[in-house]
């Protein structure tokens, strides 16, 4: 059975392909149905993955998954939050931005959390929600290589960057892996995708 992942970011891509690894679809991406990625007009994480799986849902007729996920800093109020990706134009100056707006701010006041929701619509409209959050600390400067986005600023408690995890290690604890795992759950228990078999 085919699965829309309702995303164009190639980070994010990969872990969800790593993340359904075992499980009975054929992974396809909105390039592959000709779909472009709806507009994020909604006001939280669980809004705008609803609307991206809606929108490839309606479009591919067929399930689809919806990920919307962003790094929110307490010391920025939350920012930048549901504008992770559009923070500034590069991946890389979204780093250096986050660095110099937290340049003044001390260890002990630069916690932050990784949030992500997902979204499952069926093609009849159906929907399943989730979500999972991962907490750590903006360090001073980045480190590690694995990852992509944020994960080399993003420290976790035992002093590692998410980028210097595994690939493995970080879905094991990451926002995006804990709401998978939780999804998965939900996936089982939906006879229309398991064909009734309760392994995979
Ligand atoms: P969106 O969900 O496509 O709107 O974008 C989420 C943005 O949040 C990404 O472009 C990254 O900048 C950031 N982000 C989300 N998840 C992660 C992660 O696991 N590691 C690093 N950055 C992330």
């Amino acid at each position: 059975m085919k699965l829309l992942i309702a995303t164009t970011n190639r980070g994010k891509l990969g872990e969800v392909r790593s993340l359904l690894a075992g499980a009975p679809f054929e992974l396809v991406t909105l390039e592959d149905v000709g779909a472009a990625a709806p507009e994020e007009t909604g006001t939280t994480f669980a809004e705008n993955a609803a609307l991206k799986a809606n929108a490839g849902a309606r479009h591919a007729r067929l399930w689809t998954l919806g990920d919307d996920s962003g790094l929110c800093v307490d010391a920025l109020d939350g920012r930048p939050g549901l504008a992770s990706a559009r923070y500034d134009t590069t991946e890389e100056r979204r780093r250096e931005k986050l660095l110099r707006e937290l340049a003044d701010v001390p260890a002990e006041r630069r916690d932050a959390h990784f949030f992500c929701a997902l979204s499952l619509v069926a093609p009849d409209g159906k929907s399943w929600a989730t979500t999972g959050r991962c907490d750590g600390k903006i360090a001073f400067a980045a480190r590690g290589t694995q990852g992509f986005g944020y994960d080399p600023l993003f420290e976790l408690p035992d002093g590692r960057t998410l980028a210097e995890l595994s690939a493995d290690d970080k879905n094991r604890i990451s926002h995006r892996g804990r709401a998978f795992a939780e999804m998965v759950r939900a996936m089982l228990q939906i006879p229309e995708l398991t064909g009734r078999s309760a392994a995979w």
